[in-house]
């Protein structure tokens, strides 16, 4: 009946049943602008006209949208076959198909995940990957039978790393005592060149303990600073802008932790699962894994 409606409405017509109340959907948001990117449903008019503008400019954006999220998962399985069993996934976004918690639970069922994103439909729709869609709050934790949960969903912004971590804390689902892994993909090219991106990445690193991993992904203007700019406009009105930073700054934000091979490269070059099929030089997109190893 309701997809009734909508069809004889036309899509855009009615909102999606998890829009919740108090948000703005008139204003682009970057997780909803990455979902449409990746071919999700849970995006809104003005997510997707920011896209298309940056799609005009740089067609090439949905294969980078789906090289970092196939880099999510290969950094994923990497950290959580070599024994992490715990995972910070900071600007989580739409858990569409392939996202951490997923990817997670595939390889180690009993590892903890929380899931962090300033966005509250992000937050609202996270929420039903825990407790199968109860609890209603901006966080809350699934409850794992013992009082303490194995997945937890916090609503925070990671440019105050103080409010987040206690935010985390709180819930009691990661053990900071022991090894973490902290995912920031495709998330620090939406903190301002005057917000201290490598500050941030710091702070985190120095929460957790030795043997910890980051794993960071982040946009470059592939050598091509105008298309970069001129696709970069379909961020210009969204809650926050995309910002380009050179290889060098990407490495930089490595500073305290040691990459693992082979460093921080081009996505599809980082532990391909075959032979690489992406035109790399197309993919503005550098990534890599850290571990923290022992001061
Ligand atoms: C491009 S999506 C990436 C999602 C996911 N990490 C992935 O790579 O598949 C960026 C995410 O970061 C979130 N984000 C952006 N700025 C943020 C901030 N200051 N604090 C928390 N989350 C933020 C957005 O809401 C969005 O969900």
């Amino acid at each position: 009946m309701a997809e009734e409606l909508r069809s004889s409405l036309g899509r855009e017509a009615l909102a999606p049943q998890w829009d919740p109340p108090q948000v703005d959907t008139t204003r682009p948001h970057p997780a909803r602008i990455y979902d449409y990117l990746l071919g999700g449903k849970d995006n809104f008019p003005a997510d997707r006209a920011a896209a298309q503008v940056a799609l005009r400019a740089l067609p090439e954006l949905r294969a980078m949208a789906r090289a970092n999220r196939a880099f999510l998962g290969r950094a994923v399985r990497f950290l959580a076959r070599a024994g992490i069993d715990q995972f910070l996934d900071l600007g989580s976004g739409v858990p569409g198909p392939g996202h951490t918690a997923q990817v997670v639970r595939a390889v180690a069922p009993g590892a903890r995940v929380v899931l962090v994103d300033y966005d509250p439909i992000v937050v609202a729709h996270s929420m039903a990957l825990v407790d199968g869609g109860a609890g209603t709050g901006a966080s809350a934790s699934a409850d794992g039978g013992s009082g303490v949960g194995r997945l937890a969903v916090v609503q925070a912004d990671v440019r105050d790393p103080q409010e987040l971590l206690d935010r985390v804390r709180v819930r009691e689902v990661l053990d900071f005592r022991r090894p973490v892994a902290v995912l920031m993909v495709a998330l620090l090219h939406f903190v301002a060149e005057d917000e201290d991106a490598p500050g941030i990445v710091a702070r985190f690193v120095r929460e957790v303990s030795a043997g910890s991993a980051v794993v960071i992904s982040h946009a470059t203007d592939g050598g091509q600073p105008e298309r970069s700019q001129a696709a970069r406009r379909g961020w210009d009105q969204a809650a926050s802008r995309l910002v380009a930073r050179s290889a060098g700054q990407i490495e930089g934000l490595f500073a305290g932790v040691e990459p693992v091979a082979p460093g921080v490269v081009p996505l599809p070059l980082w532990r391909p699962d075959g032979p690489v099929t992406d035109d790399v030089g197309m993919i503005w997109l550098n990534g890599g894994v850290g571990f923290k190893r022992e001061a």
